[in-house]
Formats: structure tokens, C-alpha cells, sequence
């Protein structure tokens, strides 16, 4: 999610605010705003697009005030757009709030909230907060938040002002980091300390569910039930770039961390574990011809594509629907002739990616329902499908796209599971899936936590010049995948294969100079995966099997393997492509290449 500064001090805060939100600008961002609050005058500024534009709209060195919060958002409720860009205000203009994170319960506050007169000024989650601290404002500005984040579910890092409490700002804290700087008769707040290191080193760390008054002098840490809380200041050792980058040496790597965070919050609000149904909110309006779909169309390009394979195969395994799976750029010139009811799902980061843009835009002339998984709100092919679901898994700025793909595996599942809960599947079976979806976060975890042992067999093999990659049934798209990671940014050649094929050909590569990485958890394919690896071995070619914990037949077998825990045979996906991303990254990173912006690649390929 994006980005929170906030300023209490002597000097005039705007000219520190504008410079705060231009170092949280690599962070990728829609909209931005900021407030400024002059005893009891706060002047409020937004706009969609870049904090360039949000300049322009005043003289920095004019605007008087020294108490502020700005903003810079990543769209996931309402579109980029000024009307909903932070800071958000109640009906009277009292409470200014930035809000980093996702309301899960806002539709239901917000409607309480409309039967007693409030009005809505924006589409966002955020306003809901607004309101309900106005409303809980007595004089005492903490304790109206207090009152007011605990109606909420969901996450938040959220900074307030109000008209009538000058040079104060209260924060909290639950799921979206804000950290306070402490500075000469002055204090910050930021939702990264990319924010504020040119101002201070000095930060104290909220953590879930805790509270902070700020004023220039001091700050008041508390709990949600108002429990003082005493803690040490931290003392930060990065500089403003490295802060970017929160001390990862690559975007991509951190992408690959964030996982646990971006599985987590592809579901976060959408699993019903009594019912084992989950609940997504972004196909309701297509929600009564979906529910009698029984042929889908998933198309994509690259690694939207490969998530649309292993998609397929998960709708094969939960549902009753007929599910092809087609290159956006092969599927735009193809004769379609769709059966009655069909939909085509268009799988795509950015939303603009020219040809799944063209292709939803033809599936359409030609009579299909159209559906988006985007992590982009108000994209293209966000506002062109009928409805849809968003990652919200904030910007991807590594060109190769890693969280996204996680997340896209992750939507899918879901998506097949509510089908499949209303076609054949079980109460049990869905009480299953979505247990075993709430560890997926923890679980990822457990793979990261390889990433030494990792780097160790890319050391091994980082020299060789062609690589193959093999796997079955749900595994297969994951060999592509795995293929295409390397390729795109170690330069290295690869090729992702399906284990069954290698006989009918690739066989005839196999030497001790191609590395064969094996896709090879303990699923029904298993078996049929082990005879490969023997094919392979008895061909003197080096595997690198990926493996599920604890496989002692196979760490046997094999020069190297990556374990990764057991989980349900269409969840392993996300689980498995983990190691190859990681593999991918070393092997780039000890060729030195430019692995966040790999040669000849865009990270939106918004031409043909
Ligand atoms: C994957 O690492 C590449 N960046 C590329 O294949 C990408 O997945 C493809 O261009 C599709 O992009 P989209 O998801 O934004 O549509
Ligand atoms: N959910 C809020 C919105 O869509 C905050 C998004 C963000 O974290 O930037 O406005």
C-alpha cells in the first residue's frame, strides 16, 4: 500500500511534507494530497496523478501551518481519481485523515452511517474513518480515534488532524506500518522511513493495534484500550535511498518477501471459514450468469498467462466449468465462437497491457461476459470487464513480476473454490481449501526462510548457459514460469517443458552442462515426476528438485533440492515457485545484471 508523511513543529510543515511524499514516490502511486492545519484553518490539496501536479496547485512557501499529514495512494477502493484522493474530511471539514491499508467492513459502516444522515464525498474505504472519528470527537482527538478504529476491520496506518486541536496528530496502527521520527522540537510520522531520513534518524515503531498523540514537543504512545506504552527510540543505519528499498538490494527481492504479506492480502476479507465459501465482493454485479457459467476463457500474456495455466488446472480440480486458458496476443486474432454464457477472464498486473486489452475488447465483440484480476484499480481492462477482483498487492516495481503472480494463483483459487462451492464441492472440502489458504501466508514464510541455501545452489550453477525446467499437471505452468524468470532477467536460456514431453525430444539436451530443475512435490504426479528425474540422472544431468519437506526418497536421488511444506495438491503452486524466483534472482545478481530493470523489458507492455 502507499505512502504517509505527517509533520508537528516550529517550522511551516508544507515544504517538508511535499519533499516526504517525493521520496516515497518510487513506491509507485495514482493520486496524492496533503492538509495543512493553521490554528483553526486546515487547507486541503489533491490530485490524481503525480505530486508534480499537486505542486502546482499552491506555493509550497506560502501556505502557513505547522502541523500536516499528506498522501500519496494506491488505489484499491474507488479510482484514481481527486474526489477520492487523501486526505479524507468529514461532512463539517473537521477531521483530515490519510489511510494506508484496506477497510474490509467499510460497505457496512458506510450504509449505517448513510441511514443517519452522513454523506459520502468519495468511493474510498478511507472516508469511513473520517466520519466515524467526527463522530466520536468530544475534545479529545486520541480517544475519538480510539473509538473509531475499533468499529473497523481491516488494515490501517492512519494519521489525523482535526481543526479544533491544533498542533496535534494522532496515529495508529493494524496491518500497515507508521513509524514516528523524533526531531529538534518537532516530530514526523511515515509509513516508511524513506519518508523522513533526511530529517531524522531517531524513529519509534508502532506495532498492530497501538496509538500515538504527537505535538512538537513530545509524543504519547498507547494501546487501543488506552494502556501507556513505553519504548525506546531506534536509531535508523540506512540512508534515504537504501530506505526505499527497506533495506533490500533489489525491488524484485523484496517483492519476493512481501509474499506472506500480498497472499495474505489477496484474501484478506474474502474467506468465510464457517461456510467454506469465499466472499468476493468484485463479481457481484455479473454474480447471477457466473454462478451458471460452464465455459471460461482465461488469457494473459507472460506471467499473467502462467497463472492463468495453473488456474486451470485449480478450475479443473474444484469446479464443473469447461476452462481453456489462451496467449492474450495468439487469442485477438483467433475465429472465436464462444458457447452461450461464457466468460473470458482477462489476468493482468497493470490493466493495460495492450494485448490482453485487445483481446477482452474482441472476446466482447463476440459475445462473452468479460471478468478482470488486476492489481492496477481504475486500469483498461479494469474499467472494461464487466467486474472483477483486485490483488491489492500494491505496486510491483521489479519488472519481473513475482507478489503479483502469488497473488494472481491466489485470486484464482479463490474464484474456482465460490464456484465450486456452489456447483459440486462439499462443505468440507471448502472448510478444507480455505484452512489450508489461511497457512498459505505462513507456509511462503517457511520457503523464504531457504533463501541461503538457495543462493548456495545458484552459486553451483549460475555459470551454465541453458537450463531446463520440468513439471506435471499443476507444476507444469510452474516449470514455464520458472523458465521465464531466469531468462528474463539472469539472460540465461531456459525452457519450461512439461515433465511427460522431455522423452519426445528435450531428452536429447540432457548432459552434465543443463541444469534440470524438477518441479517434484509430493502430489498425484509424484510418481510419474520421479521416473524423470531418473531419465534425467541416468543422462548425467545435474537436478535441482523441488521438493515437499521432508521427501527423503528424493533428496536421494537428486544433486540438489529445495523443500517447500506440504500443502493441498492445487495450493503446491504458489508454494513451489518461490525457489525458482529466488534461484532466478541469484543467478542475476551473481551475473551482475540489472535485475530491476532487465535489458530490452518494460514492466507494462502497453504496445503490440
Ligand atoms: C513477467 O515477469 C513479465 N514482467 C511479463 O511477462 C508480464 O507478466 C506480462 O507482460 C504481463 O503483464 P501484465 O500482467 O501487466 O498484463
Ligand atoms: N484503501 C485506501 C484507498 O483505496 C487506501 C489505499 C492506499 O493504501 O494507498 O484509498
Amino acid at each position: 500500500m502507499c505512502g504517509i508523511i505527517g509533520y508537528v513543529g516550529c517550522e511551516d510543515a508544507c515544504p517538508i511534507l511535499i519533499q516526504g511524499l517525493k521520496r516515497l514516490e518510487y513506491r509507485g502511486y495514482d493520486s496524492a494530497g496533503i492538509a495543512i492545519q493553521y490554528g483553526s484553518q486546515i487547507q486541503r490539496y489533491r490530485c490524481a496523478g503525480r505530486i508534480s501536479q499537486l505542486e502546482k496547485m499552491f506555493d509550497p512557501l506560502t501556505i502557513k501551518g505547522t502541523t500536516g499529514i499528506a498522501h500519496t495512494r494506491w488505489a484499491t477502493h474507488g479510482e484514481p481519481t481527486e474526489k477520492n484522493a487523501h486526505p479524507h474530511t468529514d461532512m463539517k471539514g473537521d477531521v483530515y485523515v490519510v489511510h494506508n491499508g484496506i477497510i474490509e467492513n467499510f460497505h457496512i459502516l458506510k450504509r449505517k452511517l448513510e441511514k443517519k444522515g452522513i454523506e459520502f464525498s468519495s468511493d474510498t474505504d478511507t472516508e469511513i474513518i473520517a466520519h466515524l472519528i467526527a463522530i466520536h470527537f468530544e475534545g479529545d482527538l486520541s480517544e475519538a480515534v480510539r473509538r473509531a478504529i475499533s468499529m473497523v476491520e481491516g488494515t490501517f496506518g492512519i494519521a489525523v488532524i482535526h481543526r479544533l486541536v491544533p498542533d496535534q496528530m494522532v496515529i495508529a496502527r493494524r496491518g500497515s506500518p507508521i513509524i514516528i521520527g523524533v526531531g529538534d522540537k518537532c516530530h514526523y510520522a511515515a509509513s516508511d522511513v524513506a519518508a523522513m531520513v533526511r530529517y531524522t534518524n531517531k524513529v519509534v515503531h508502532l506495532n498492530d493495534n497501538e496509538l500515538a498523540l504527537i505535538t512538537k514537543d513530545e509524543f504519547t504512545l498507547s494501546t487501543l484500550h488506552a494502556k501507556p506504552i513505553h519504548r525506546e527510540l531506534e536509531t535508523v543505519e540506512w540512508n534515504a535511498e537504501d530506505a526505499e528499498l527497506n533495506g533490500f538490494p533489489h525491488y524484485m527481492l523484496k517483492e519476493i518477501y512481501e509474499q506472506p504479506d500480498t497472499i495474505k492480502n489477496a484474501t484478506r476479507g474474502r474467506l468465510e471459514p464457517s461456510e467454506g465459501v469465499p466472499k468476493l465482493g468484485g463479481i457481484e454485479p455479473v454474480w447471477k450468469e457466473l454462478k451458471e457459467c460452464r465455459h471460461m476463457v482465461l488469457v494473459g500474456c507472460g506471467t499473467s498467462y502462467y497463472a492463468g495455466c495453473v488456474g486451470r488446472y485449480v478450475f479443473e480440480r474444484l469446479t464443473e466449468i469447461d476452462v481453456e486458458v489462451e496467449l492474450a496476443s495468439e487469442f485477438r486474432y483467433r475465429k472465436l465462437n464462444f458457447p452461450p454464457n461464457t466468460f473470458v477472464v482477462a489476468i493482468s498486473q497493470s490493466g493495460e497491457t495492450a494485448d490482453t486489452l485487445a483481446a477482452i475488447r474482441e472476446a466482447r465483440r463476440k459475445g462473452a461476459k468479460l471478468l478482470g484480476i488486476v492489481n492496477v484499480v481504475g486500469s483498461s481492462i479494469a474499467r472494461e470487464t464487466d467486474a472483477g477482483v483486485y490483488n491489492h498487492a500494491g505496486p510491483e516495481i521489479g519488472v519481473a513480476s513475482t507478489k503479483i503472480f502469488t497473488s494472481q494463483l491466489t485470486i484464482l483459487t479463490l474464484l474456482a473454490l465460490l464456484l465450486g462451492r456452489h456447483q459440486k464441492l462439499s462443505l468440507t472440502e471448502g472448510i478444507e481449501a480455505i484452512k489450508a489458504i489461511r497457512e498459505l501466508p505462513d507456509l511462503a514464510r517457511k520457503v523464504l526462510a531457504q533463501d541461503n541455501h538457495i543462493q548456495s545452489i545458484a552459486e553451483k550453477y549460475y555459470k551454465y548457459s541453458n537450463w531446463l525446467f520440468l513439471g506435471r499437471g499443476y507444476q507444469y505452468p510452474i516449470a514455464m514460469e520458472g523458465a521465464l524468470k531466469l531468462k528474463e532477467i539472469s539472460y540465461i536460456h531456459a525452457e519450461g517443458y512439461a515433465a511427460g514431453e522431455m522423452k519426445h525430444g528435450p531428452i536429447a539436451l540432457i548432459s552434465s552442462e543443463m541444469p534440470v530443475v524438477v518441479l517434484a512435490p509430493g502430489d498425484s504426479m509424484y510418481d510419474k515426476v520421479m521416473n524423470n528425474i531418473q531419465e534425467v540422472k541416468s543422462r548425467k544431468g545435474p537436478v535441482i528438485a523441488i521438493i515437499t519437506e521432508g521427501d527423503n526418497r528424493l533428496k536421494d536421488m537428486v544433486d540438489e533440492y529445495i523443500e517447500v511444506p506440504r500443502t493441498l495438491e492445487y495450493l503446491y503452486p504458489i508454494l513451489t515457485v518461490i525457489p525458482c524466483q529466488l534461484l532466478a534472482y541469484h543467478c542475476a545478481r551473481l551475473l551482475k545484471r540489472d535485475i530491476d530493470k532487465p535489458r530490452n523489458l518494460a514492466k507494462s507492455v502497453t504496445v503490440e
